[in-house]
């Protein structure tokens, strides 16, 4: 049995309170706005455990780590890419994966592709994306060959993953209400080993 090192969930709990203070990318909701929004709305469409707290933490790499690490960021170093830097979807996967099940760190680490994957099938997707996500698509490595588009759909959990995808991209509404991060704090401490 693995020991859990003290206090990660506090640790992350107090990431994404200072993450309020941070603007997601271009939008103009805060990071932490942002992780609220998506939460619920996978809460409100019935979504199980681990697919909630993915979208709740599918950003994570984007507040909680050093953004030096990260690459596929909008204003970070005018598109030069900083000798190991990876994307946020994969610093973060990497930074929970010792605490949550396979399938919440998966989910956290493809949703970068499900973008790219929906921007590749869904007639009129890509239009409807924010001109930061657009821009950030193309960092992450732009459209999927058919082979990719093939292998992506065929994974079991990858219908989860577009939901998130599809919240993630609606979770941007300014000034939207949503419930604090503690009503989430349970979840997390029962999610988070
Ligand atoms: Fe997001």
């Amino acid at each position: 049995m693995a020991a859990q090192p003290p206090g990660m969930t506090d640790r992350l709990l107090g990431a994404m309170a200072t993450s309020a203070a941070r603007r997601y990318g271009l939008e103009r909701v805060s990071e932490l706005a942002h992780a609220l929004q998506c939460a619920e709305l996978a809460r409100g469409a019935g979504a199980d455990d681990e697919l909630i707290l993915a979208c709740l933490l599918h950003d994570v790499g984007r507040f909680a780590v050093d953004q030096a690490l990260i690459f596929d960021r909008v204003g970070g170093a005018g598109g030069h890419r900083h000798h190991g830097a990876r994307g946020h979807h994969e610093v973060g996967a990497d930074l929970i994966a010792p605490y949550v099940s396979e399938r919440v760190t998966w989910l956290v680490r493809i949703h970068a592709d499900a973008k790219r994957y929906l921007c590749s099938t869904a007639p009129g997707y890509h239009a409807t994306l924010s001109p930061a996500s657009q821009h950030t698509m193309t960092l992450q490595g732009g459209l999927m060959s058919p082979d990719e588009v093939a292998r992506h759909a065929a994974h079991p959990w990858f219908g989860a993953a577009l939901r998130l995808r599809r919240w993630d991209d609606q979770a941007k509404v300014i000034g939207k209400e949503t419930a604090p991060l503690a009503a989430w704090e349970p979840l997390l401490r029962a999610r988070f080993r």
